[in-house]
């Protein structure tokens, strides 16, 4: 694996690469590397020739500082896990390389920035807009791949790319969320629970599962409501919302007989640390 700290070191690597044929799949992360990022490792393994992934907590989509303060860093054992998996490319800049002047860039991605976490955490998808677009510009990739969990994520990126770098061409591939044996959704996030936590955590999966099963008997609120008295009726858990949308315009479902794809999206604190998860209802 070669580690490349500056954005125009990359960007001189991936158009070499890109002149001898091969195409580039990218993996963006912020570290804290676990079994979820190395299967997007794979899944872009299959798909494209070089494996490029880039390992940089982003400070502008952290609303709290606190939080980011709190954020696992774990960059020795990172690298080794990167290597376990044969990743091609490490792309390891600091804050100085990707923001050496403040960035001011506003992005409107209408309603979809408004919902579920971007109401929750103002100015978060902001954030991952700034750095992902540089990010982009310089690993330059034929595909970039996003884990489910993160849906919101998903959408606004594929948005991104379709309203703010239209010449680009990314595809963008969403990766199926990978849980732990408990059911609890992979997350960094994870690692700053404790193990009684992590245990009672395992809930947020079982009763997203167990709505699905119960998804004819009951109309979009009676889910919605059950989903919530569900799982804040766990002592160590407290739902922030739940919502059930449609997967592109991330609109709330009415009605079951809706013709889109419909996503129940929760975030939940468990003591301090803030979990989401997803599931899909049809
Ligand atoms: O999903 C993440 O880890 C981050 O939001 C991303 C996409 C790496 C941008 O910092």
């Amino acid at each position: 694996m070669i580690i490349i700290k500056t954005r125009k070191e990359i960007s001189e690597k991936i158009i070499q690469l890109k002149k001898e044929g091969k195409t580039i799949g990218f993996v963006p992360t912020m570290g804290a590397l676990h079994q979820g990022h190395l299967s997007l490792i794979e899944i872009a393994q299959k798909h494209t020739d070089v494996s490029v992934v880039s390992l940089f907590v982003n400070p502008t989509q952290f609303n709290n500082s606190k939080d980011l303060e709190k954020y696992p860093r774990t960059i020795e054992t990172d690298i080794d896990k990167l290597q376990s998996v044969c990743t091609d490319i490490l792309f390891l800049p600091n804050a100085d390389e990707m923001y050496p002047e403040e960035d001011t860039r506003v992005f409107d991605f209408g309603k979809l920035d408004k919902v579920m976490e971007g109401k929750y955490r103002s100015g978060h998808f902001n954030g991952v807009a700034q750095i992902v677009s540089k990010l982009f510009e310089s690993v330059l990739p034929d595909k970039a791949f996003f884990g489910l969990k993160d849906f919101q994520q998903y959408v606004i990126i594929k948005e991104l790319v379709k309203k703010f770098m239209p010449d680009t061409d990314i595809e963008i591939v969403g990766c199926p969320i990978i849980r732990e044996k408990g059911g609890l959704a992979m997350s960094s996030r994870n690692e700053l629970l404790g193990a009684v936590e992590r245990e009672n955590a395992n809930i947020i999966s079982k009763v997203l599962e167990k709505s699905k099963e119960i998804v004819n008997e009951k109309s979009v609120e009676e889910i919605k409501k059950y989903v919530v008295a569900e799982i804040n009726s766990n002592s160590f858990l407290k739902v922030e919302y739940f919502e059930i949308v449609d997967d592109v315009k991330l609109e709330n479902i009415k009605n079951w007989s809706e013709n889109n794809k419909k996503v129940g999206c929760v975030a939940v604190f468990c003591g301090e640390v803030r979990l989401i998860d997803n599931v899909y209802y049809n």
